[in-house]
């Protein structure tokens, strides 16, 4: 799915991108019910038109649909059209900064395969790239959106001395790098939370701005963006109390290319899984170790000595390891075909050493 408003983009302008999500949902109910409602269900050009007397003047915008979904169901494909999309107009010298409608559920996600895939290119280019949703449908008395998404323009096109260029994200007036926000409430309205955020109005703490450096000076190359067919089949595994052999045995005969470990605490495994990971290790299953407590940092030997061929995954989450491994798998077929010898281990540790901005 894909439409483009192009009356304005041969004009500097602000392309507005829809995915979707809670900012473009509606609920049969509003006033009775307004947390019981359809995400996906309004176009990008009507969430435009609804909040058109509120953007500053002379900011051109023009819309484009890539997808009007809930976020729940994105697919590999949709995150590669979207990819491509930004990179794209991260080029063309009439798009001067780009907003992205999105659902909340997997924001994390797509926060860091923009980061990864476009980060690099959007920071030389000195273009912002905004994230941005709702905890309310669009219908709802007290939707969030229609704030969140002006607050998105406005940082999308606020003069560049104030903020580098990059991948960032706006929610609830505040704003941070769209590789730190994620959802850690299943229903609180604060849901999505952030990383050391900064005022979106465009007041920049200055620690947080000396984070976004800190990431920049480490992001010096994106990875390349797979194709729909490309993506490798990565599953996220968590060890718990009782923890049987088989979560992990079951994937030896599979298609699948990698596992990602959401252990306990700081990244501890259980001992039932030893043997049947040493195997995958050795059938060429990448494992990346993580932490199933949704924070902090998984460092290599701790609390164990490391699995051979096991990766630890730094501040990554296991959502965000998921597609930092699948985007390294990628990378090292792609890096095969051009005849270099590196490989998703090598692509791998540049991600992991990333800083998350607290
Ligand atoms: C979604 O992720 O599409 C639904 C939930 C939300 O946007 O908050």
């Amino acid at each position: 799915m894909s439409s483009i408003n192009r009356n304005l983009d041969q004009f500097p302008h602000i392309l507005v991108l829809g995915m979707g999500g809670t900012i473009a949902g509606l609920a049969p109910n509003p006033n009775e019910n307004p947390l019981q409602y359809e995400a996906g269900q309004v176009e990008v050009r009507a969430l435009l038109a609804h909040v058109q007397s509120a953007i500053p003047s002379g900011t051109a915008l023009v819309s484009r649909q890539v997808a009007n979904i809930n976020s729940r169901d994105l697919s590999n494909g949709e995150l590669s059209e979207l990819g491509c999309v930004v990179r794209e107009a991260l080029v063309n010298p009439m798009v001067a900064g780009i907003v992205i409608t999105h659902g909340t559920d997997t924001i994390e996600e797509t926060g860091i395969f923009l980061q990864l895939t476009c980060g690099n290119n959007a920071q030389n280019l000195g273009k912002r790239v905004i994230l941005t949703g709702a905890m309310f449908p669009a219908n709802a008395p007290k939707a969030d959106g229609p704030s969140n998404l002006l607050d998105a323009i406005r940082w999308a096109s606020t003069p560049l001395d104030n903020c580098p260029g990059g991948i960032y994200a706006v929610m609830d007036g505040r704003a941070c790098m769209a590789m730190d926000l994620a959802k850690r409430h299943a229903s609180a309205l604060n849901a999505p939370i952030m990383g050391s955020p900064s005022s979106s109005a465009g007041l920049i703490n200055p620690s947080w701005l000396s984070g976004v450096k800190a990431v920049e000076a480490a992001w010096t190359e994106d990875l390349p963006i797979p194709k729909e067919n490309e993506w490798s089949w990565v599953e996220i595994l968590t060890s718990h109390a009782g923890a049987r052999s088989e979560m992990v045995s079951h994937w030896l005969n599979s298609e699948v290319s990698g596992l990602i470990l959401a252990g306990s605490g700081m990244g501890g495994l259980h001992q039932e899984w030893q043997k049947p990971l040493m195997e995958a290790a050795y059938r060429g299953i990448a494992l990346v170790r993580t932490t199933r407590t949704g924070a902090g940092v998984t460092l290599p030997n701790m609390p164990d000595k490391e699995m051979p061929g096991c990766l630890a995954s730094g501040t990554l989450s296991a959502p965000r390891a998921r597609i930092a491994l699948q985007l390294a798998l990628n990378a090292e077929k792609q890096a095969k075909l051009a005849g270099k010898s590196l490989t998703w281990q090598d692509f791998f540790a540049r991600i992991a050493v990333l800083p998350e901005i607290r």
